[in-house]
């Protein structure tokens, strides 16, 4: 069973700025919950015990979010339902650690920030631009993790027009979707398939020593795509076409379409 997530919050949110120059778009509302809430949801149904938030100084919110504020809790303490949810965030609270991302210098340097306190072979990563809904993607996730001993990554078919936006996927067969190549937002021409990478990976934790030996990639930054893609040449590594409904929270039309989906 996997136990450990990481979960990078430390990007400015410029594509939704100036809406993200105060509060974190990851705290954005969808339904009665916020868009990183429903991350975490996913992951304690999927049996993760511990998290690690990767944020930085101007995300101090979302800690403060999670922090106990008991006088708060005193001023509503005759309302229960409400005093119900804040002690349910001081549970959840427990399960949470931070770390800090000083420079925002891409997803994977994120993800290395986070090395020191993964303890087991295998970790989840989940990024909350992006919603599941229906089916718990990182229980479909961890399936075939058991069955193919593998790292494993949420995929899905996406327009041609779209490839430019995502980590594409090389597979050797649509049978299990074992893949043999990917490459970080590629022209549709050089495209390898037409499968995205969506954010939710199952990986080994030697993808350290991968992304570790990584140099800056596209725009100066260090993709995780780039470390993975050099990890399926020394190990299986599989693609999952995931079950639920993808929601793209990363823009601000996305976003609007998802809170409708969560408001109908
Ligand atoms: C990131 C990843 C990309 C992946 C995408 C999924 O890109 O680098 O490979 O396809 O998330 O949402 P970003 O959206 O941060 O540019």
């Amino acid at each position: 069973m996997i136990k450990q997530a990481i979960i990078p919050l430390a990007g400015l949110g410029t594509r939704m700025l100036p809406l993200t120059k105060v509060l974190p778009k990851e705290m954005w509302p969808l339904g009665y919950k916020s868009i990183l809430e429903n991350i975490l949801d996913e992951c304690f149904d999927a049996g993760i015990e511990d998290v690690i938030f990767v944020i930085s100084k101007n995300k101090h919110l979302i800690k403060q979010y999670f922090k106990k504020n008991k006088s708060l809790e005193n001023i509503i303490k005759n309302k229960p339902d409400i005093l119900k949810s804040l002690k349910y965030l001081n549970k959840i609270s427990n399960k949470i650690r931070f770390v800090y991302q000083d420079k925002p210098r891409g997803l994977g340097h994120a993800v290395l920030c986070a090395e020191r306190f993964i303890e087991s072979k295998y970790f989840l990563l989940l990024l909350p631009d992006d919603i599941i809904k229906g089916k718990n993607c990182s229980k479909e996730l961890s399936k075939i993790n058991k069955k193919k001993n593998s790292s494993v990554v949420a995929i899905r078919k996406v327009k041609k027009k779209e490839v430019n936006r995502y980590g594409i996927i090389g597979i050797e067969n649509n049978n299990d979707f074992k893949i043999n190549y990917m490459v970080e937002k590629p022209s549709i021409k050089t495209s390898p398939s037409q499968y995205a990478i969506i954010g939710r990976y199952l990986l080994n934790k030697s993808i350290f020593k991968f992304l570790k030996k990584q140099k800056s990639g596209r725009l100066g930054e260090i993709q995780i795509t780039d470390a993975m893609n050099l990890m399926l040449k020394d190990e299986n590594f599989y693609g999952c076409r995931f079950r639920g409904k993808y929601l793209d929270c990363g823009t601000i039309e996305g976003y609007i379409k998802s809170f409708k989906e969560f408001n109908n």
